[in-house]
């Protein structure tokens, strides 16, 4: 079966550039965006060129222009969007109501996976607030998916390494504390971390396969089902140390909320969602919904050789 042509809208983003490299090692022609809107930032230039390097092909569009966007979608088979969702850096995510749009109007597209790459928005309905409003807004993206009758997939993949395990899932940084560290709860809920690349690669994987097709498919390598207490152990056990632990019940992080900003507001929710909640694992996955038994090939990352690049040298 011919490799369906990819187009990457948002290519140039934190998992934009992974999903455009991945779809070039796979051996899909592969399309990028150039928006005229990012002019001078010299970044997102050398990203687009680095990838052109490495055989993406390079399309102007934007997305206050139809037209343009239309002409872009024609090209390709599938169409991915990882539009921006975090606020701490930018959330625009109901601007893909404008690609859905395009892709309507084009008529060519036989799957759209529009920016998800989290945790599974449908079951997600008691979100607290004012997290909620990542959900909603996914959600509104589903709904005119799905109303306009594109054939999608919605990729959940739970939590990206670089931002959870980097930072050992603690608040307010990226990478490991030296001393002292927050345990949520009991810190025993199961969560699932994912190497950033490997979210990639298994979104490629699913994108010509019909058994995701109109399905979410959902990212769990058996062995990085982790509780926090058991990452923090990985940790140490690279570093020869144990560092100090204070764990904080549900409530006392709820309560941190009136006390911080609006960006730091959401991301509480989020952790208390995943850790307190168990969020990620209090629900059972079909094998034929889960990334890494549809796709024994792909050699995922564990954890512990995730941890060793934070290693101090
Ligand atoms: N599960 C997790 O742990 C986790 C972690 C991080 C992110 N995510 C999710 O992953 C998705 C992508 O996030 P990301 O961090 O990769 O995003 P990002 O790097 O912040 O941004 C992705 C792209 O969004 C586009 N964009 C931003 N502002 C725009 C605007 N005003 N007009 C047009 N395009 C705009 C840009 O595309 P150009 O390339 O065209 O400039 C940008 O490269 C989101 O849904 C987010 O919620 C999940």
């Amino acid at each position: 079966m011919a490799k369906g042509k990819v187009l990457v809208v948002g290519g140039t983003g934190y998992i934009g550039r992974r999903l455009v490299e991945a779809s070039l090692r796979q051996g899909h022609e592969t399309f990028v965006l150039q928006r005229p809107e990012i002019c001078f930032d010299i970044d997102k230039i050398q990203t687009l060129l680095a990838l052109k390097k490495k055989g993406a092909r390079v399309v102007e569009g934007s997305f206050s222009d139809h037209r343009s966007l239309v002409q872009a979608v024609k090209m390709a088979d599938v169409v991915i969007c990882p539009m921006s969702g975090l606020h701490f850096r930018t959330h625009n995510l109901l601007l893909q109501l404008k690609l859905v749009e395009a892709i309507k109007e084009a008529g060519n597209i036989k799957r759209f996976l529009p920016s998800e790459f989290g945790m599974d928005l449908a079951r997600m309905k008691d979100h607290l607030k004012p997290g909620n409003v990542t959900v909603h807004e996914k959600m509104e993206v589903r709904n005119a998916i799905e109303d306009a009758n594109i054939p999608f997939t919605y990729i959940s993949a739970n939590c990206l390494a670089g931002y959870f395990v980097g930072s050992l899932s603690q608040l307010g940084t990226l990478v490991p504390p030296k001393d002292n560290l927050t345990i949520y709860g009991d810190g025993n809920v199961k969560v699932v971390y994912v190497d950033d690349d490997d979210v990639a690669t298994y979104t490629i994987k699913t994108i010509d396969d019909p058994r995701t097709l109109n399905k979410t498919l959902y990212i769990r390598p058996p062995e990085n089902i982790l509780s926090q207490r058991e990452l923090i152990g990985i940790w140490e056990k690279l570093i020869g140390k144990e560092l100090n632990k204070k764990s904080i019940s549900g409530q006392e992080l709820l309560d941190m909320k009136g006390d911080v900003d609006y960006v730091t507001q959401v991301i509480i929710c989020r952790v208390y969602h995943i850790f307190i909640d168990g969020c990620l694992t209090n629900f059972k996955v079909a094998e034929d919904e889960e990334a890494s038994k549809l796709y024994p090939e792909v050699n995922y990352k564990r954890m512990d050789e995730f941890l060793k690049i934070y290693i101090p040298n």
